[in-house]
């Protein structure tokens, strides 16, 4: 353990979560702690939940991270993503509604990091060039852009924790005619602001959470239409009128997209909501994840060490429906390995392991068992670490019953609320209708939910 050096590439929620793991072993008295440098290309800590009016590229002219936009809520309940050491009760004073806006959950991820001990690790505007691993000094070299001083700079370490997230590099597909379209063609990465659209016909390719999201937000602030083209399966909810599903496009001419049903619809604009590719442009073949989004990627154990070298870990590599916990569960495991108290097995022992955990997945049809298989995974994850008890099967339940209720009233199911697995507590309900809230900041969610300890909470401040 003694001068093990490791680098954390990303300072996200997932390498929040490795550098809080080893800042609770740190306040638990553990010793012999590894020194830890992490990397960030951006100038603060957040990751996604880092808003940035920008796209394209950077101030630094680096490809910009961010994949947010305004107006954005949870599109899940918020106790089905509690950090197991932090409640949102414990940040906000009282309880709050179980869907919050993009601002307050940023403020709660915030609130569980002390912001001092974390960030001297940190070096941001650092975006890392290239990792190589030398099989016989058995050390990686990391290779960062430093933007602050203008130059690159190079360290030695033991691990490497990817913790760079995998919904920033648009997946951005070609339809015939495209080129000649008139209007704005653009993907969700790039999407910022719904009033752009507004009183605009409008057409989004892709059949997920950006495009029921988006499309919904969109019908919010007053887009005419929208019309949301699938490729495999209708995501099949009870649209208000002016939001339809249709299947894919084949072609477009001028304005006019056609459809493989045969019908045809001129649109203002085009979003790409076709999800994201696994882009690590840092790392060579030999240690570099392939993958695409789902729940168990190939070639990790645990989800998280790369089977041919697990000194080099990912994290956050999954498909979510867990989010902050799943992170800190694989955060908390992988600084048990790097500290020497989990043994790693062999390799042979590493894939079998893995193999089991594909195979099962390969047998998984449904939402319920999606959830139930993620849920199985951070428990496998937890069990043999000391991150604080809690009931992710439970929590669990919640994201079914979320899926019950998006299938009832897609535009009002940010309305229900959930009882805290951690605290018991109910979350009272949005006082009104979440089409009607359009101011979306930290400021006026909290004036409309909090009735108590306005002056106390921090984040009001
Ligand atoms: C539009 C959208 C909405 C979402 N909404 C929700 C939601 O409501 N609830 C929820 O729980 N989750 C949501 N998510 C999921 C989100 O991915 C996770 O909440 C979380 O942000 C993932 O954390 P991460 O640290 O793994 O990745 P990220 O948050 O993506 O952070 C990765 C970090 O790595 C840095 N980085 C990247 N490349 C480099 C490099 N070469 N060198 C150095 N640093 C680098 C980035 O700047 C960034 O800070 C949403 C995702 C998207 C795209
Ligand atoms: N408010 C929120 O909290 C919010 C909002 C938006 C996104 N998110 C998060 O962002 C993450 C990414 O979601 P996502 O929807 O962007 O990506 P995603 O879940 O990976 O889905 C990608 C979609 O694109 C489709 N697609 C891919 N290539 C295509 C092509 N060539 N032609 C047509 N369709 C194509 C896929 O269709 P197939 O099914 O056919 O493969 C799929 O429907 C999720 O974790 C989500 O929770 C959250």
């Amino acid at each position: 353990m003694k001068n093990t050096k490791i680098a954390i590439l990303g300072a996200g929620p997932s390498g929040l979560a490795q550098l809080r793991a080893f800042e609770a072993a740190r306040l638990a008295g553990a010793k012999d702690l590894p020194e830890i440098v992490c990397y960030e290309k951006q100038n603060d800590i957040g990751g996604m939940w880092n808003y940035t009016w920008r796209t394209g590229l950077d101030k630094n002219g680096e490809p910009v991270h961010g994949s947010m936009y305004r107006y954005l809520w949870s599109n899940g309940p918020k106790e089905c993503l509690e950090f197991a050491d932090y409640s949102f009760e414990e940040h906000f004073g009282e309880p709050i509604p179980s869907y919050p806006p993009r601002e307050v959950l940023k403020d709660y991820i915030m609130g569980r990091i002390d912001q001092e001990s974390i960030r001297k690790y940190i070096r941001f505007e650092c975006p890392v060039r290239w990792v190589t691993f030398d099989a016989e000094t058995q050390k990686f070299t990391v290779t960062v852009m430093n933007h602050k001083t203008g130059q690159q700079e190079t360290g030695e370490f033991d691990y490497v924790v990817v913790a760079t997230g995998h919904f920033s590099t648009p997946n951005m597909p070609y339809f015939k005619g495209l080129e000649e379209f008139p209007g704005r063609v653009m993907h969700a990465h790039d999407f910022r602001d719904a009033l752009e659209f507004k009183d605009q016909d409008i057409l989004l390719i892709g059949g997920s959470y950006s495009a029921e999201d988006i499309g919904t937000q969109c019908y919010k602030y007053g887009t005419k239409s929208v019309t949301i083209s699938y490729r495999s399966q209708a995501l099949g909810y009870e649209w208000p009128e002016g939001m339809k599903e249709v299947p894919l496009v084949t072609h477009f001419e001028g304005n006019v997209a056609h459809f493989i049903d045969g019908t045809s619809q001129a649109f203002d604009a085009v979003v790409m909501c076709t999800g994201y590719l696994f882009h690590f442009s840092f790392l060579p073949d030999e240690l570099r994840l392939e993958t695409h989004n789902c729940l168990y990627p190939e070639n990790l154990y645990k989800g998280i060490f790369w089977q041919q070298n697990p000194k080099l870990i990912y994290l956050g590599m999954q498909d979510q429906y867990f989010t902050f916990n799943m992170f800190d569960a694989q955060a908390w495991y992988a600084r048990d390995v790097i500290m020497g108290r989990i043994d790693l097995p062999a390799l042979a022992a590493r894939k079998a392991d893995e193999k089991q955990w594909v195979d099962e997945y390969a047998a998984v049809k449904t939402v319920d068992e999606e959830i139930d298989f993620q849920a199985k995974y951070i428990r496998d994850l937890t069990d043999p670490t000391d991150y604080p008890e809690f009931e992710v099967e439970q929590q669990g339940e919640i994201f079914k019953q979320w899926q019950k209720d998006k299938k009832v009233d897609i535009m009002g199911f940010r309305e229900k609320s959930y009882r805290s697995t951690l605290t018991g507590t109910l979350a009272p309900e949005l006082p009104k209708p979440w089409l009607e809230i359009m101011d979306d900041s930290l400021e006026h969610f909290l004036n409309l939910t909090l009735v108590k300890n306005k002056k106390k909470n921090k984040a009001a401040h």
